[in-house]
């Protein structure tokens, strides 16, 4: 096997503080905490106040992972920001977050692949320390959601909440943990266009510019398909880890946990249970924190990590699929 060429120095997460229950919800549309927790495995979301922007979100998630990296923001070589709910059209979220923590003129800019965000950032962080072209590189996933949700569709507004998740990344060092090398082993990306209309925000850009009637017909919200998406979620989260492995001649018998995207807890366990592993090594934080897209991954992680749960020198497989649609996966020793 390969040594890595990255890996994760320091991670930190941010939840906001509103937490909105099922119960809540129960008060604004026509459902009810049964149907959502059997269909999602969701009981409670966190919302950001009215006060708060993505930025915040992200850049609090990020001093976090820069001081368990005992770095400093003058140190990154690059920031990107992983999210579907920018600050602003433009510039980049990962603007205002080079400007929160007080990093000066590295490259910043934002990644759009939904769910599959954070995955597709640690990915292309790897391969820019990979060439030598970067040294450090922190990857954010942040999302704001409840900003895009339309709060009277049942189908929808019952699924998501807002947080973020920050990873430093930087060179793998040789550092070995209970005689493993740690950091980033293999990574995948893929995107599908034939079900782009899935999953979408469709007003607000050259598209559908924003105007009174798009905002009548709430073209700023989300529109979901959840059928078409639970279809493929379960098969191509399961090909793209699968893959992740076969790349490094390991099964699933090799990992200690997998780490999914948090978007239902049925998708996770039909994934997980395809991929033959036990539902023990799930890591699962959805009934918390519910579906925060490019956020949920690095959320859970940290968590994780922090509690103890996992520990260094664990192999943990993420995955992750979303609008595009767009997933992937990838193996590190932590
Ligand atoms: O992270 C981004 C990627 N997104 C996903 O991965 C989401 C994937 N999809 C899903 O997770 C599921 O499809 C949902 C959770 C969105 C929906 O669950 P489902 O089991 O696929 O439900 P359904 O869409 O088939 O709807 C079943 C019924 C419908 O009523 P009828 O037509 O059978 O009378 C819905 O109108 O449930 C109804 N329904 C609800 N009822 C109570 C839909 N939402 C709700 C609700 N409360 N919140």
């Amino acid at each position: 096997m390969t040594q890595p060429a990255s890996r994760i120095l320091g991670m930190g997460h941010f939840l906001p503080p509103i937490v909105r229950t099922n119960s809540d919800l129960e008060k604004m549309v026509d459902t009810s905490d049964a149907w959502i927790v059997e269909r999602t495995g969701i009981r409670e979301r966190r919302i950001a106040p009215e006060s708060m922007v993505t930025s915040d979100m992200a850049a609090a998630a990020a001093k976090l992972a820069l001081e368990q990296a005992e770095l400093e923001a003058k140190d990154l070589d690059m920031i990107l920001v992983a999210t579907v709910t920018p600050d602003v059209p433009m510039p980049a979220t990962a603007v205002f977050v080079q400007e929160k923590i007080g990093a000066s003129n590295c490259p910043s800019m934002d990644l759009s692949a939904a769910c599959a965000g954070f995955v597709f950032g640690l990915s292309l962080a790897d391969s820019l320390i990979r060439s030598g072209a970067m040294r450090h590189v922190l990857v954010v996933g942040v999302e704001l959601l409840s900003r895009v949700v339309d709060w009277s569709d049942r189908t929808t507004c019952v699924l998501f909440g807002d947080g973020a998740g920050a990873a430093v990344v930087g060179p793998a060092g040789g550092a070995m943990a209970r005689d493993r090398p740690r950091g980033i082993m293999s990574t995948r990306m893929n995107t599908d266009a034939t079900l782009a209309n899935s999953l979408t925000i469709p007003g607000g850009g050259s598209a559908r510019p924003m105007s009174p009637i798009a905002l009548e017909q709430k073209l700023n919200k989300i529109h979901m398909r959840g059928q078409d998406i639970f279809k493929v979620a379960v098969k191509n989260l399961q090909s793209s880890s699968q893959a992740a492995l076969d790349d490094l001649g390991m099964t699933g018998a090799d990992l200690d946990w997998i780490c999914p995207h948090q978007a239902n807890l049925r998708i996770i366990d039909l994934a997980v249970s395809k991929l033959g592993l036990p539902r023990d090594k799930m890591l699962t934080n959805i009934e918390r924190v519910g579906n925060t897209s490019s956020a949920s991954i690095p959320i859970l992680l940290d968590e994780s990590v922090k509690s103890g749960k996992v520990r260094p020198g664990d192999r943990v497989l993420m995955c992750a699929l979303g609008a595009g649609i767009s997933w992937g996966s990838a193996v590190i020793t932590v």
